[in-house]
This record gives structure tokens, C-alpha cells and sequence, in this order.
């Protein structure tokens, strides 16, 4: 009857990601009314299970309040599970039988969400094109990193992928592009005059590009230390805050005028060496206060013996181009630290001809992703009442004022919802992608071929100190005299 239904498939139903993300996420969207309907969703994993097994293990992550049971419970109705393997087809032709019983008939767009260890993606793959693909609708594949482990082995699974699928039906996911103040960040640069017209090496200094946990590996020791933060981390979600930092203006909104000057900005970074890096890994406190902070990475039993895996990076990055030359770029990310935040920071330089006796402080502006959205630019004022003296203060927009009572939807909300309405502004390009390794494989083969031995740094400390020392060197001055009044209340 002309009507198109979505089902939506979820491989790898009972693991870790979909019950902490995926079906939590799936559930706020239908609570919320933002899915098209009618909408089916399936789960299909090795283990025997039922609907009820499913709920049962993402419960204790699914928000529902007391008068949403019904709605909860409707969401439920709607799903499905099928038992199959990943490398027979067998399952999969059992999953296509059950989507198109669903599917009751009607015109289908299928998505297939990839929730699985990337030992599995090209089985998987290969059995989703076999078997599973709607004949009456589109179909897109939503897949997570790992994307490969460097440039030669990401460009294998790209080039499986796109033997499958078209580069529109493929959705590869990096969750900071779901990020409220990352999204933001197109915003900030292009429609500001005052901002734009000073985003350049004429007057910034270096920009500063942040993250920070204060937990270790939390039983995810066996994947960390095969691939350690560099590619965890710095390769796809601090790289990706960059290029949106340090991107030329697009020539419009449209995903492809974006992910265009995403490329060419990366096309103009040099590979990494290791001149250019400080790596840590963490050892632990014996003073701690939980296990976890007592112990160290190596202690972690599910990490090699002698694992030289970093926990802790900081590169500097250099951007060959008119706008940017000779401005360091410094990413820098840790487990085990002092806080959580993510952040970035644009340190302007300082000013010329002075007339205060050199105590001007930088200007800053300060781009907080999480926790507690905010953006707020460090300036200097007078201290107001009866003196000369001159202070550092800030031009605050925290969102948690000024923005009350605006629903900020996690990162998985609005990537999935993109996916249904195609939307690929916020994934990774495979050409993106390409570059992204070119920068890190080469630091990353010499890490590992010449076993270049980690500091070592304090579990809850900020780090290893000689990280300060890259900072400086880079032309990023901290001068500790300034505390943002926001850090306390988040
Ligand atoms: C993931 C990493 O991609 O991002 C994790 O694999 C990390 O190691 C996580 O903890 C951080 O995400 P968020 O959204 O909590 O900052």
C-alpha cells in the first residue's frame, strides 16, 4: 500500500556497545517521536537469546521514566531477534526471511549497524550484500572503528567496503562528530567576522586540542593494548576536532563541500615523527583509592607482559599552508589523568608594543566539548575600582546559563538520526580516512618496530611533565595565574 518502512538491524545485539549506546539510543528516538514510522527493529547475534534477554542486559542503561512504561514497552513490541553466525549464510538468510516478515509487505529501507569486532566486518559484510539487502528501498551500513589498524590495513577494509557498498550507503562513525561544541565549531569560525578574520598564523600562536580521562583500561585492557591511545583517540577524534579548526571555508553546507575541506586541510599536514611526540603510559598509585587507581597498565592482566602500548600522547602537528604555517597544532590525550574534559584551545599571541609592563596574558579562547558545554575567551580588563592595575577575566557562554533548558542530545542520537535521514556531514569519508592513517602510520611502525619505550606517569597525575615542555617549546604558554570560575561547577 505504498507505504516505505525502516527496519533497523543491530549486529552484535548483545555486546557491549548495544547495550551501553545502541538500543538506549534507539529507544530515546522512538521516545521521542523522531524515527519515521512504521519502524522495526532486529537484533542478530551467535548467542540464543530473546527480546527479553536484550532488555534484560540494557536495562540498567535505557532512561525511562515512570510514565513512559507504556511507550517502553511498545518500543520493545517492535523488536526482533534473530540467531545466526557471522561467517555462514545460513544466519543471514534466516535474518533477511524475518526483516521481510516484518517488513509485512511494504517498500523497505533497511539500515544495518555494525557492533561487532572488526574481525568480523568483511564476513559480515560480504553476508549483509548476499543476503539481506532490501530490493524496494535503500540500505546503509553504519560501521565503528577500529577502521583497520594503519594506512595499509584501513585501505584494505575500505577497499572490501567499496566493493560491497557505495560510498553513500556506508556510515563510518566517529562519535565526536556528534559532539554538541564540535558541531558547533563550523558556527563559530564562519559566522563570526570577529573570529574569522583573526583565525590565522598572523595572529594565533598554537591551538591546543585536548582529552582527558581519569579512568585506565576498565577490562578493556585486551583491545586497548593492540591498538594504544594514538589510534584510539588521537587519529580519529582529536584529528577530526582539528581539520574543523584548521579547515578553508566550504563553499557551502552540503557534507560533500565540508568533507572536502576536511581532506585538504589533512593533505597538508606532514607524517609525525617522533621529534614531534611525548608518549606515556601509567603506572599506579599506590596511595590510590580504588583498585583501578592502584594499579598500573602492566598490572592490568588482560595487557601483554612488558607492553610498551602508549596510554598518553601528545603530537604537534604542523599544517603546510598560507594560513597556518609555522602554527603548532598540539594534540594531546591521556587515560588514567588527573580529570575528565575535552576541549580546545586557541591561544592568540601576544600583544606587540606593550605598555603594561609585560602583564598582558594571552588572549584565549577556550572551546569546552565536555564535560559542561561552554566557550569563553580570556581577555584583560582593568580591575575595576580605584586602580590601574589590569586582570585576566573572560567573555563566558556557558551553556548550562545561558542555554537551560535546551535538551542537548548525546552524540549517538543525532549520528543515527542522521543515518536515517541521510545525512553523511558528520562520518568519515574514506579519503578522510586515507589521510588520517598517512599522518600516524609511519610514527606508529617506528613505535612498535624499534619498541620505543613509554614514560611513565602517575595514575591521576596530569601527566608525564616533559608534555609541558613540548607545549612551551611549541609556542602554547600556560602561565597557571588564570582559572576559568566554570571548571568548579562542573
Ligand atoms: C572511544 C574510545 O572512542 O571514546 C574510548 O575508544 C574513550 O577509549 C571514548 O573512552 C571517549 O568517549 P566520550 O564520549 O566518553 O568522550
Amino acid at each position: 500500500d505504498g507505504q516505505i518502512s525502516h527496519t533497523f538491524v543491530i549486529f552484535g545485539a548483545s555486546g557491549d556497545l548495544s547495550r551501553k549506546k545502541i538500543y538506549p539510543t534507539l529507544w530515546l528516538l522512538y521516545r521521542d517521536d523522531l524515527l519515521a514510522k512504521p519502524i522495526k527493529f532486529c537484533g542478530y547475534a551467535r548467542s540464543k537469546l530473546t527480546v527479553e534477554n536484550i532488555e534484560g542486559n540494557c536495562r540498567q542503561y535505557m532512561k525511562v521514566q515512570p510514565n513512559e512504561e507504556t511507550k517502553y514497552e511498545e518500543f520493545w513490541a517492535l523488536n526482533d531477534y534473530v540467531i545466526g553466525s557471522y561467517d555462514n549464510s545460513s544466519g543471514f538468510e534466516l535474518l533477511n526471511r524475518q526483516l521481510t516478515l516484518m517488513e509485512n509487505k511494504n517498500r523497505a529501507n533497511r539500515i544495518f549497524y555494525l557492533a561487532l569486532p572488526p574481525s568480523v566486518f568483511e564476513d559480515v559484510t560480504v553476508n549483509i550484500k548476499q543476503n539481506c539487502m532490501s530490493a524496494s528501498g535503500w540500505n546503509r551500513v553504519i560501521i565503528e572503528k577500529p577502521f583497520g589498524r594503519d594506512a595499509a590495513s584501513s585501505q584494505a577494509l575500505s577497499d572490501h567496503l567499496a566493493k560491497l557498498f557505495h560510498e553513500k550507503q556506508i556510515y563510518r562513525i566517529d562519535h565526536y562528530l556528534g559532539k554538541e561544541m564540535v558541531q558547533n565549531l563550523m558556527t563559530i569560525r564562519f559566522g563570526n567576522k570577529i573570529l574569522n578574520t583573526t583565525w590565522n598564523r598572523d595572529n594565533i600562536a598554537s591551538v591546543l586540542i585536548t582529552f582527558k580521562e581519569p579512568f585506565g583500561t576498565q577490562g578493556r585492557g585486551g583491545y586497548f593494548d593492540a591498538f594504544g591511545i594514538i589510534r584510539d583517540v588521537m587519529q580519529n577524534h582529536l584529528l577530526q576536532i582539528l581539520s574543523l579548526v584548521a579547515m578553508e571555508k566550504p563553499v557551502s553546507c552540503l557534507p560533500d563541500d565540508i568533507r572536502d575541506e576536511k581532506v585538504k586541510v589533512l593533505k597538508c599536514i606532514k607524517t609525525l615523527t617522533l621529534d614531534d611526540m611525548v608518549l606515556g603510559q601509567y603506572v599506579g598509585n599506590p596511595d590510590g583509592t580504588t583498585d583501578d587507581a592502584r594499579n598500573g597498565y602492566l598490572d592490568d592482566p588482560t595487557v601483554k607482559n612488558g607492553s610498551i602500548t602508549p596510554t598518553y600522547a601528545l603530537g604537534v602537528l604542523k599544517i603546510n599552508n598560507e594560513r597556518w604555517q609555522g602554527v603548532s597544532f598540539i594534540l594531546r590525550c591521556g587515560k588514567a589523568l588527573n580529570e575528565r574534559k575535552a576541549e580546545v584551545r586557541i591561544q592568540y599571541q601576544d600583544v606587540p608594543g606593550d605598555i603594561f609592563e609585560g602583564s598582558t596574558k594571552r588572549n584565549e579562547l577556550v572551546i569546552r566539548v565536555q564535560p559542561g558545554e561552554a566557550m569563553y575567551l580570556k581577555v584583560m580588563t582593568k580591575s575595576p575600582g580605584i586602580t590601574f592595575d589590569i586582570e585576566e577575566t573572560e567573555l563566558d557562554l556557558t551553556y548550562a546559563h545561558r542555554y537551560k533548558d535546551s535538551y542537548l542530545p548525546d552524540a549517538y542520537e543525532r549520528l543515527i538520526l542522521d543515518v536515517f535521514s541521510g545525512s553523511q556531514m558528520h562520518f568519515v569519508r574514506s579519503d578522510e580516512l586515507r589521510e588520517a592513517w598517512r599522518i600516524f602510520t609511519p610514527i606508529l611502525h617506528k613505535i612498535e618496530q624499534e619498541r620505543i619505550q613509554p614514560i611513565t606517569y602517575q595514575y591521576g597525575s596530569r601527566g608525564p611533565k616533559q608534555a609541558d615542555v613540548k607545549c612551551e617549546q611549541n609556542n602554547f604558554k600556560y602561565s597557571g595565574s588564570y582559572k576559568w570560575p566554570g571548571s568548579k561547577k562542573n
